[in-house]
């Protein structure tokens, strides 16, 4: 009977939805702001460098994240394979996160490391050439590019606006520190350094 008079009062019900979500947002959200250990980075926690910033941004790009995430969950399966599970204070410089949701390649938070400079490089020319029953495409084409150095700088200030704690010398020495570097450098440099900072790994 109450229902219904919720249901037939249209701008009674405006206010009840308001006043639901407000109070979800008030519990759920709000407190988040003020609890350390979500919003302050893990210790040694570093921005990444001129050139693994490009590295981020080329992943962006091809679309690496649409196949592989980057946030490892609190289970025992996760974590066997994968190593210590995902913190938020790991990723309070990234902006935006990759966390990702689907997996049709493995999860790549702790990848840094596992792997050397050349497996990646090879495996990026052609994933077949070092695992054979791969379905992942292969990126040739970051062997020719050169990275767009011309516009670190801003994107960097940026980041830089937003809270993220660089320098202005590392600002300003952005552009002439990855010139002339090739795409394949910087992913390999940002994919290398993915999860390294809890070094508690498999
Ligand atoms: C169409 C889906 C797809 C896309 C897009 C894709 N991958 Fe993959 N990736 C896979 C699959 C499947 C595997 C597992 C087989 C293999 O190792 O090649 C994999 C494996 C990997 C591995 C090895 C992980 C491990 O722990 O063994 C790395 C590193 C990787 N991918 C990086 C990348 C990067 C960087 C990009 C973007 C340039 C990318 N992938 C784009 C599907 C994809």
């Amino acid at each position: 009977m109450r229902h219904e008079i919720v249901e037939k009062n249209l701008g009674l019900m405006i206010v009840l939805i308001v006043v639901v979500i407000s109070g979800g947002f008030l519990a759920e959200v709000v407190p988040l702001f003020f609890q350390k250990d979500v919003n302050q980075p893990v210790d040694g926690l570093e921005p990444l460098s001129a050139l693994e910033l490009e590295g981020r941004d080329i992943y962006i790009r091809e679309g690496c994240h649409v196949c592989h995430t980057q946030q490892i969950r609190p289970f025992r399966a996760e974590t066997e394979r994968y190593g210590h599970y995902s913190v938020a204070g790991e990723f309070v410089y990234d902006r935006p996160f990759l966390w990702g949701s689907k997996r049709t390649g493995p999860d790549l938070a702790r990848v840094g490391g596992r792997y050397s400079d050349a497996w990646q490089r090879q495996h990026l020319y052609d994933p077949r050439s070092v695992v054979p029953e791969s379905n992942m495409p292969a990126f040739p084409w970051l062997f020719d590019n050169r990275v767009k150095h011309t516009t670190i700088e801003a994107r960097m200030r940026t980041l830089q606006t937003l809270g993220v704690p660089y320098t202005d010398e590392q600002v300003a020495s952005a552009a002439s520190d990855i010139e002339g570097k090739f795409e394949i450098e910087a992913l390999v440099a940002y994919l290398q350094q993915l999860g390294t900072v809890i070094s508690d790994k498999r």
